[in-house]
């Protein structure tokens, strides 16, 4: 069993899928681990510390492996390098990239989209958008705090007082609930919004303050699955009339909101952006599924109206040894289940529900029942 670490191709991907700690269980589950040449570099882990916990470091790892691990789904190109039947696990980002899931399947690889994997108790300890979309929202607070020119917590000196600074979260899910504690934990005043009523009780359990249009449909607007619907145009206007009232004396914004599968709902306006006072900060984390903020761009910072509106891609990836170290994690739970610990070799149960959930492409083919390709009429 020859697992393969391979190095990032994209520049503005820092993140690597495996750990010195990672690497030392995948050889005592009896595999042999091969890293390329400087795959942890921009996650602070020198190819010495990976050949201290027993890789072997190379240039051209993925040829022999039945597994690849990496971050992002390799490009085209990269395909040529890997085995006909490998295995290869990544945060895939499949939608709407059908070209990309046939090269896969071309390439005769059994690949696994790793933000696939289902919301179950099992599978908690392999859920990468909680892992990642925790640190982002830890990470949009620090970064809104450190472009805001104030300070965060209230601060009573002989030279005078420092108020608290106002901080609102909108869209309370992984990565709203740990920006909200990182707000509290430096002193600011939180309030938070979301559109599921499950949030309101979390915010509040946070010491934190709910706000949002409590109707009728806000009390359906969880699907079974746990996630937010797409509200309707009603609903929207109503809860941006309140955003509206309460931005206007926010000092740090922070934008969460997401609904899988659809572009990020809009939420705040050129309008409201206008509102605020000149100096404050909007940190939009959506900004790379269209943003939630009117103005925003993704890959700066732009100055409107006198407002810093925030839009770093790869949030995760601004603390790449703290993220990487979390997903490694991730993916030695998934695999642990595709081993035979007794044999010591690969033995995948594509009867298993994790399996079936994350598998895009296998023996040729996409068979993931919601990627398949749109056959002619
Ligand atoms: P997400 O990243 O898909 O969305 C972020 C937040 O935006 C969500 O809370 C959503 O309700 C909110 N949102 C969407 N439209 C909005 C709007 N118009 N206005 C305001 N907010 C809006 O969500 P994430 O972080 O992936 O979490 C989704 C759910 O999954 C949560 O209930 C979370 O607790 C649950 N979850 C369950 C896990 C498990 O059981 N293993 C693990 C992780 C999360």
């Amino acid at each position: 069993m020859r697992i393969a670490v391979a190095r990032e191709t994209d520049a503005h991907e820092p993140r690597v899928a495996a750990t010195p700690e990672t690497v030392k269980k995948f050889k005592a589950l009896g595999a042999e681990v091969a890293v390329t040449r400087g795959a942890g570099i921009a996650s602070g882990i020198p190819d010495s510390e990976y050949e201290a916990a027993g890789a072997t470091v190379g240039d051209n790892v993925t040829k022999d492996a039945d597994l690849v691990l990496k971050v992002r789904r390799p490009a085209p190109a990269e395909l040529v390098d890997y085995k006909k039947g490998a295995l290869i696990v990544a945060i895939m980002d499949p939608y709407g990239q059908d070209a990309a899931l046939k090269a896969m399947a071309d390439a005769g690889l059994a690949a696994f989209a790793m933000e696939l994997m289902p919301r179950i108790t099992r599978a908690q300890s392999m859920d990468v958008l909680s892992s990642q979309a925790n640190l982002a929202g830890y990470r949009a607070i620090v970064d809104g705090a450190a472009e805001y020119g104030r300070a965060l917590p209230m601060m009573m000196t002989a030279a005078g007082t420092v108020p608290a600074a106002k901080v609102f979260i909108m869209g309370v899910g992984v990565a709203g609930l740990q920006a909200i504690a990182t707000a509290r934990r430096l002193g600011a005043v939180v309030t938070a919004t979301d559109v599921r009523p499950a949030t309101k009780e979390q915010v509040e359990s946070l010491g934190a303050k709910f706000l949002a249009v409590e109707d009728e449909e806000f009390k359906n607007a969880q699907t079974a699955g746990g996630y937010a619907k797409e509200m309707s145009k009603e609903y929207q206007a109503k809860q941006a009339a309140l955003t509206a009232e309460h931005i206007k004396k926010q000092d740090i914004v922070i934008t969460t909101a997401l609904i899988p599968g659809r572009p990020a709902p809009r939420l705040i306006t050129k309008e409201m952006v206008k509102s605020m006072r000149p100096g404050s900060v909007i940190v939009d984390l959506a900004v790379e599924r269209g943003g939630n903020v009117e103005g925003a761009q993704a890959g700066s910072v732009v100055v409107v109206d006198g407002v810093k509106i925030v839009g770093h891609l790869n949030v995760p990836g601004r603390l790449a040894a703290s993220s990487s170290a979390l997903y490694a994690k991730n993916l030695l739970n998934f695999i642990e289940t595709m081993i035979d610990k007794k044999e010591k070799k690969l033995a995948v149960n594509w009867d298993d529900e994790l399996i079936k959930a994350t598998l895009l492409t296998r023996d040729g083919a996409v068979v993931h029942p919601n990627f398949q390709p749109k056959t002619a009429a």
